[in-house]
C-alpha cells in the first residue's frame, strides 16, 4: 500500500529538485546595447587572420591530408582540404584587402608539416615563403601574430605516436627554435598553439579527429604534454623579444539550473576552459573528472608563461546533466535563442561575461580577442553579430579591461575542420571554383569600424551596409 504513496512523493521531490529549477531558471536571451558611435582607444588592434591548414591548401605532409582521403570519409560535405581557399598563393591580395579595410593587426599560422616535411629536414623554400608573407604584412604596417601549431601534425610525427611519443617534444623544440630564428624579427605576438584542449577532447575523448582515440586517460596525459610543450616554446621564443602566449577557445558555460546540471557544468567548464590556462599561470596542472581520469602535475617551467592570451569566443552553451549522454552532459543553445548556421547560440554578452571572468582569474593579463565570428552563408545575421559583440567589448574597455584588440574570424571563408567548406565564416565569400573573393555587407561594416576606430551610430548602419541603395 505504502508504495502507492512513495511514487508520487518521489516524483514531487524529483520535480522540485530537478525539473522545476530548469523551468524557473530559463536562461535569459541576448540583450543588445545601443549603438552610439562608441570610440575605441588609440592603437586598438583591428584584425582578421588565416590558419595554416584551414586556408593555405596543399599541405600534403600533414597527418590530416592522408586521413581526409580515408574511408569512411571524415568531412561532412565529402570534401578534402585540397587547395583549400588557396591562401598560400593569394596571400598578397588577401593582405592588401585587409590593409585597405583599415586593419592594423593580422594573424597567420605556420604549418609544421610544411616546414619540416621529414624529421630534422627543414624546407628552406617554405620558410622563405612564410618570410615573404610576414614581410608583406609588415610593409602594410600590421602588427603580426604567428601561431605555431593547430591540430595537424607532420605525418611522420603522427605515425610515430603524435604527442605520446617523447621524440615529438624533441622535434617540437627544434622546430620552435627554427621559427624563432627565422621569423622572430617579423613577429609581434607568438602563439604557441591554438585550442589545445579541443585537440585533446576530440582527438582522445570522442575520437573524431586524429589521433582518433577513445582514451580519456591518454588524453589527459597529452594535455600535460601540451602544457609542457607550450612552456618549452615560451622559453625558446622569449630571447627573440616578442610577446609569447597562446590562443584558446573559451565557451561561456551556463548550468541549465538543477544541482546535477550545476555539478556537470562545473566539471566541463574546468576541463574545457580553465585547466590548461590555469596551469600556465600557476605551474600546476590539475584535472579531476568525476569517475574519469585525474592528473595533478607539477610544471614549474610553465608558471607565468603567458605574456598575452588570445581569446576565441563564439557562443554560450547551456549544460544539462543527462545520464545517457557521452560524458553525462548535453550541451546546447538556450531555448529560443538566435543561432548561427552551425546551431551555435548567438550571445554577444557572453564575450563580456567571459572577459570579466578572465580578468578576475588572471588580473592584468593582456587579452586579444583573436577569433569571434559565425557561420552565416547569407550574411544576414553577421552585421548585427559584429555590432553587438563589439558594443559589449567596448563596455569592457570602458570598465578598464586590458584588451588590446579584436580580430574577426575569418577574413575569407575557410575549411571548418570536420564540417568541411559548408560553414561560411568569411567577411569575403570565396567562390570555390574560381577562388575569387567577394565582398559581403559585413566586410563593409567592419571596414567602417576599423578605419574609423569606432562603431557606427544606429542611424548610420543601413547606409554602411548598403551604400548603393543609400546613394
Ligand atoms: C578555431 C578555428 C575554427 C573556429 C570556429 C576556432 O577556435 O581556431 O579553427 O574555425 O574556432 O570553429
Amino acid at each position: 500500500m505504502e508504495i502507492l504513496y512513495i511514487i508520487p512523493v518521489l516524483a514531487l521531490v524529483a520535480g522540485t529538485l530537478f525539473w522545476l529549477p530548469r523551468r524557473l531558471r530559463r536562461p535569459q536571451l541576448a540583450t543588445a546595447l545601443p549603438l552610439t558611435g562608441q570610440t575605441f582607444p588609440d592603437g586598438f588592434l583591428w584584425g582578421t587572420g588565416e590558419d595554416a591548414y584551414q586556408h593555405e591548401g596543399g599541405n600534403e605532409h600533414a597527418d590530416w591530408y592522408a586521413w581526409e582521403r580515408s574511408e569512411p570519409h571524415p568531412f561532412a560535405d565529402g570534401s578534402v582540404a585540397g587547395r583549400c581557399v588557396d591562401f598560400w598563393n593569394r596571400y598578397e591580395d588577401d593582405f592588401a584587402r585587409a590593409a585597405a579595410d583599415g586593419q592594423n593587426f593580422h594573424r597567420i599560422g605556420v604549418e609544421w608539416s610544411r616546414l619540416e616535411p621529414a624529421p630534422g629536414i627543414y624546407d628552406d623554400a617554405a620558410f622563405a615563403h612564410y618570410r615573404l608573407m610576414l614581410e608583406s604584412l609588415k610593409a602594410k604596417s600590421m602588427r603580426v601574430a604567428v601561431n605555431l601549431w593547430h591540430f595537424t601534425l607532420p605525418a611522420w610525427a603522427a605515425t610515430a605516436g603524435a604527442w605520446e611519443n617523447p621524440q615529438t617534444m624533441v622535434r617540437w623544440e627544434a622546430y620552435v627554435g627554427e621559427c624563432g630564428r627565422r621569423f622572430g624579427d617579423l613577429v609581434d605576438y607568438w602563439s604557441t598553439m591554438i585550442d589545445a584542449q579541443i585537440y585533446v577532447l576530440r582527438g582522445y575523448f570522442t575520437g573524431e579527429i586524429p589521433p582518433l582515440k577513445h582514451d580519456p586517460a591518454a588524453g589527459v596525459r597529452v594535455l600535460g604534454t601540451l602544457a609542457h610543450a607550450h612552456a618549452r616554446a615560451y622559453h625558446i621564443l622569449k630571447p627573440f623579444g616578442d610577446q609569447v602566449g597562446m590562443i584558446y577557445f573559451f565557451s561561456l558555460c551556463q548550468s541549465a539550473g538543477n544541482p546535477l546540471d550545476a555539478f556537470v557544468t562545473d566539471q566541463f567548464d574546468r576541463l574545457f576552459n580553465w585547466n590548461l590556462p590555469d596551469a600556465l599561470r600557476t605551474g600546476r596542472l590539475r584535472v579531476a573528472i568525476a569517475g574519469g581520469p585525474r592528473l595533478d602535475q607539477s610544471l614549474p617551467e610553465a608558471a607565468g608563461t603567458l605574456d598575452w592570451l588570445g581569446v576565441n569566443y563564439y557562443y554560450r552553451e547551456i549544460i544539462r546533466f543527462n545520464p545517457r549522454a557521452q560524458g553525462l552532459v548535453d550541451r546546447g543553445p538556450a531555448p529560443g535563442a538566435a543561432l548561427t548556421d552551425m546551431g551555435w547560440e548567438i550571445y554577444p554578452e557572453g564575450l563580456y561575461r567571459l572577459c570579466k571572468a578572465l580578468r578576475r582569474r588572471y588580473p592584468g593579463m593582456p587579452l586579444v580577442i583573436t577569433e569571434n565570428g559565425l557561420a552565416d552563408r547569407g550574411d544576414e545575421r553577421r552585421p548585427r553579430f559584429i555590432l553587438d559583440h563589439l558594443s559589449w567589448l567596448h563596455r569592457l574597455l570602458a570598465e578598464g579591461c586590458p584588451l588590446l584588440g579584436y580580430s574577426y574570424w575569418a577574413g575569407t571563408d575557410n575549411l571548418e575542420w570536420l564540417d568541411g567548406f559548408v560553414p561560411k565564416f568569411g567577411l569575403y565569400r570565396v567562390d570555390m571554383q574560381t577562388m575569387e573573393r567577394r565582398e559581403t555587407a559585413s566586410a563593409r561594416l567592419y571596414r567602417f569600424i576599423a578605419t574609423n576606430n569606432r562603431l557606427p551610430r544606429e542611424s548610420e548602419v543601413a547606409d554602411i551596409l548598403n551604400p548603393a541603395v543609400a546613394g
